[in-house]
C-alpha cells in the first residue's frame, strides 16, 4: 500500500516541475561539479575536516564573525548571541568598535555589551576593535596604555583597527585624520604588545594600500571589501534627517570587491616573498554565502600556502537579531554547505585565473 507521504511527494513533483526550470547560463561557472568521489558529510566530519589554525588558535571552520556592534540598546543581546554561536561552532569573532570603553568612567552597562570572553571561551580568537582615528588620538595624547588596558580587561587576543577615511568624511559627526593611517599604524605597531588585525568597513583596499599593509608586522588583514554593507552609504543615509539627499555621494561607490582583492593579494604575496610580513587573511565584505567563501578562500590559499578565513557581518546580524535559534540554524547551514562544497566542487582552473 502506498503511504500518504509518498503520494503527496509524487503529487508535489507533478505540481512543481514547471516552476523548477532553470536556464543553462545560470550555472555557477566557478566550479566543476564532481558528484562521484565523496559521501555526504556528517556534522562531526565538518567539525574535524574544516578545522583550521588561525593565529595560534584552532577554529572548527574557517569562518569569522566580522566586527559589528556595541553600546546600542540591542548590542549586548546581539553580541551575546554571536559569542555563543562562535563558541558552539568554533568560530572567531571581532567585536564592534570599543571606542566607548575608552571613555573615562564608562558605565558598567556598556562594558557588559562587549565583555563576552567568558561566553566564547579561551580557546577561540576574540578581538577588540577601534578606529584608526582613536589610535591617532591616543598616540597624540600619549594614552596608548589605555588601549592596552582595554585589551587586557576584555581578555581579548588582540585589536582590530578599522581604517575608514571615507566613512569618517561622510559621517555627520565623523572624525578628521591629521596623519595618514599608514603613519599611525607604523607608530602604534612599534609598541603594541598584542596581535593587530587591520580592516576596512565595506570599501576594501586598493593594491598600493594592500602592498603597504602586507609589509607591516600585522597578525592579519581583513578585507571588508566593497559589495556588501557599505558604511559610507550608511552614514550618507543617516544624513537624511538633516534634509533630503537627492543624489548618492559618489564616494560611496568607490572601492574594491572581494574578488579583486583576492587577485591583488595573491599576486602581492607571491611578488613580495619574504617582505610579506603579514600572511593571514580574512576575506570579507559582500560574502553572501558559503560558496563565495569556499571559492575566495580556496583561490587565496593557492597563493599564500595556508588556510584563509572568510568573514560575514550583515548576514550574521540579520539572524542574530531574530533569535539564537535562527542564528544557529544559519551557521549550521554555512558549515555543512562549506563541507558539501569541499566534497563535491572543484574550483575550475579558468575561474578567475590570476594566481
Ligand atoms: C551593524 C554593523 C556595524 C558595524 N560596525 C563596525 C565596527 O564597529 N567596526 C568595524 O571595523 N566594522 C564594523 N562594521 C563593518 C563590518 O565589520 C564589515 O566589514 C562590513 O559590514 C562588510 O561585511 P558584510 O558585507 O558581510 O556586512 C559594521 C557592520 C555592520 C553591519
Amino acid at each position: 500500500m502506498k503511504s500518504k507521504k509518498v503520494i503527496k511527494r509524487k503529487e508535489d513533483h507533478l505540481d512543481l516541475a514547471k516552476k523548477a526550470q532553470l536556464f543553462a547560463d545560470l550555472a555557477d561557472g566557478r566550479f566543476d561539479y564532481e558528484p562521484l568521489f565523496s559521501a555526504h558529510p556528517s556534522l562531526q566530519q565538518c567539525k574535524t575536516d574544516l578545522s583550521v589554525n588561525f593565529l595560534g588558535k584552532q577554529l572548527m571552520a574557517p569562518l569569522w564573525i566580522s566586527s559589528m556592534t556595541g553600546g546600542g540598546k540591542k548590542s549586548g543581546q546581539i553580541n551575546g548571541r554571536l559569542a555563543e554561536v562562535a563558541s558552539e561552532f568554533g568560530l572567531g569573532m571581532g567585536l564592534g568598535s570599543c571606542r566607548q570603553l575608552l571613555e573615562k568612567n564608562c558605565a558598567k552597562k556598556v562594558w557588559n555589551d562587549f565583555d563576552f570572553r567568558p561566553i566564547i571561551g579561551a580557546k577561540l580568537p576574540f578581538f577588540a576593535n577601534l578606529g584608526i582615528a582613536q589610535i591617532e588620538k591616543m598616540l597624540k595624547e600619549g594614552q596608548t596604555e589605555r588601549i592596552y588596558e582595554l585589551i587586557d580587561k576584555l581578555s581579548a587576543d588582540g585589536l582590530i583597527i578599522h581604517i575608514n577615511p571615507l566613512q569618517e568624511w561622510l559621517q555627520p559627526e565623523g572624525d578628521r585624520l591629521e596623519k595618514s593611517p599608514l603613519e599611525t599604524l607604523q607608530i602604534f605597531l612599534k609598541g603594541a604588545p598584542f596581535p593587530v588585525i587591520v580592516k576596512e568597513v565595506g570599501q576594501g583596499f586598493g593594491p598600493a594600500s594592500l602592498q603597504a599593509l602586507i609589509q607591516l608586522p600585522l597578525a592579519a588583514i581583513e578585507f571588508a571589501a566593497f559589495g556588501g554593507t557599505n558604511f559610507s552609504l550608511l552614514e550618507s543615509l543617516r544624513r537624511r534627517h538633516q534634509g533630503p539627499i537627492s543624489t548618492l555621494n559618489p564616494l560611496c561607490l568607490v572601492g574594491h570587491s572581494a574578488s579583486e582583492m583576492v587577485e591583488n593579494t595573491g599576486k602581492l604575496v607571491v611578488k613580495l616573498k619574504e617582505l610579506a610580513l603579514c600572511r593571514n587573511f580574512i576575506v570579507s565584505g559582500g560574502i553572501s554565502n558559503y560558496l563565495d567563501g569556499y571559492f575566495f578562500t580556496s583561490k587565496l590559499e593557492q597563493a599564500v600556502g595556508h588556510p584563509v578565513l572568510y568573514g560575514q557581518a550583515a548576514a550574521f546580524l540579520e539572524m542574530a537579531t531574530v533569535s539564537y535559534k535562527q542564528l544557529k540554524v544559519y551557521v549550521a547551514k554555512q558549515v555543512q554547505g562549506l563541507m558539501m562544497a569541499r566534497n563535491f566542487l572543484k574550483i575550475k582552473s579558468s575561474a578567475g585565473e590570476v594566481l
